[in-house]
């Protein structure tokens, strides 16, 4: 019995073909842009090992924001570069902080957006660290009410959602119990919930200033040879309030989204880092690939695998191409 060749380049041929069968799409409502926010005016300043990517004061980020908007992406991700930096990282719960003057001008100035708030301490650390030490380590627990405190002013100052990304062990229930004692029951939790200690991080330390002065975070972020201890890190926040999860990096830990995207219902981010950023335009620089081409194509990926969204560096100019 000899059976017909089975002919799946009959719907190869042309484009619009396979623009009819195409399962993934990317779209302007997949993504989130990163924003670096720093003390000053008139302040632009590009990232060396970023290009395209700029610390820029309050004033110049309401008008980036702007465009962000404009374009139709729906959500950024605030990063701050303080002024001053101290053990605890205190500049991060003031009231008068960079990010929280960034907010208030973002939610009065570009009211549409959606504001999410990166909640951390390596920025805000004289020594680099996710939190407060304690005998050369990050003391977790100690950690736990200073997140409170930094979330509750983020939110406060107008944030919608707060992303916390140290990777302490409780963090999400503790964010949770604080916002809503501070009746910010209506503030949604986005919890970097598997985030390995990577090597991609790399080109964001530099533009968020936050290297650690000693030591790595291996004591706190997930091992990347790992990926059932994700469920784990995943189904614990969820019980703790997450209201989305994420994982990060997002190339190099496909199989890790999947698993996530299969394993729970609720909406899964993921993080396109800036290494991978940096990876690309890099390359693209030097003429070894096609730039726009391999964003593509890596971003499609991500989608693939499951992510509900994707934050990444190449947010405007992929909304500028589609
Ligand atoms: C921690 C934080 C980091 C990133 C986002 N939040 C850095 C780290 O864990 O060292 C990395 C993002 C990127 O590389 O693009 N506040």
């Amino acid at each position: 019995m000899s059976f017909p060749t089975q002919r799946l380049r009959r719907l190869r041929k042309t484009d619009s073909l396979r623009r009819i069968v195409r399962e993934t799409r990317l779209s302007r409502d997949d993504l989130v842009a990163p924003l670096f926010v720093c003390p000053g005016e008139g302040v632009e300043r590009e990232v060396p090992s970023m290009p395209g990517v700029f610390q820029r004061s309050v004033d110049r980020l309401v008008e980036e924001a702007r465009a962000i908007a404009d374009l139709g992406i729906p959500a950024v991700i605030l990063f701050g570069l303080p002024e001053r930096k101290d053990a605890e990282g205190s500049a991060s719960w003031s009231a008068g902080g960079i990010v929280q003057r960034a907010l208030r001008a973002l939610r009065e100035k570009v009211p549409g957006l959606a504001l999410v708030a990166d909640v951390c301490f390596c920025e805000y650390t004289d020594h680099g660290h996710c939190g407060v030490l304690a005998g050369g380590e990050v003391a977790n627990d100690a950690t736990l009410a200073n997140l409170a405190l930094q979330a509750v002013s983020f939110a406060e100052a107008g944030a919608d959602v707060l992303a916390p990304s140290g990777m302490m062990d409780g963090m999400v229930g503790a964010i949770r119990a604080a916002l809503d004692r501070a009746g910010c029951e209506d503030r949604a939790i986005l919890s970097y919930a598997a985030k390995y200690a990577s090597g991609f991080y790399g080109p964001f330390r530099e533009a968020a200033e936050s290297a650690p002065a000693f030591g790595d975070r291996r004591g706190y972020q997930m091992d990347p040879a790992n990926a059932r201890e994700a469920l784990r890190e995943v189904r614990l926040d969820i019980e703790e309030g997450a209201d989305i999860v994420m994982v990060k990096p997002a190339l190099a830990y496909l199989d890790v989204i999947r698993r996530v995207r299969e394993t729970f219902d609720i909406p899964v981010a993921a993080y396109s880092v800036s290494g991978e950023y940096a990876m690309v335009k890099a390359a693209a620089a030097r003429g070894w690939i096609d730039g726009p081409r391999v964003r593509d194509e890596i971003l499609l990926s991500i989608k693939r695998a499951g992510a509900d969204f994707i934050l990444t560096y190449f947010a405007r100019e992929v909304a500028l191409s589609i």
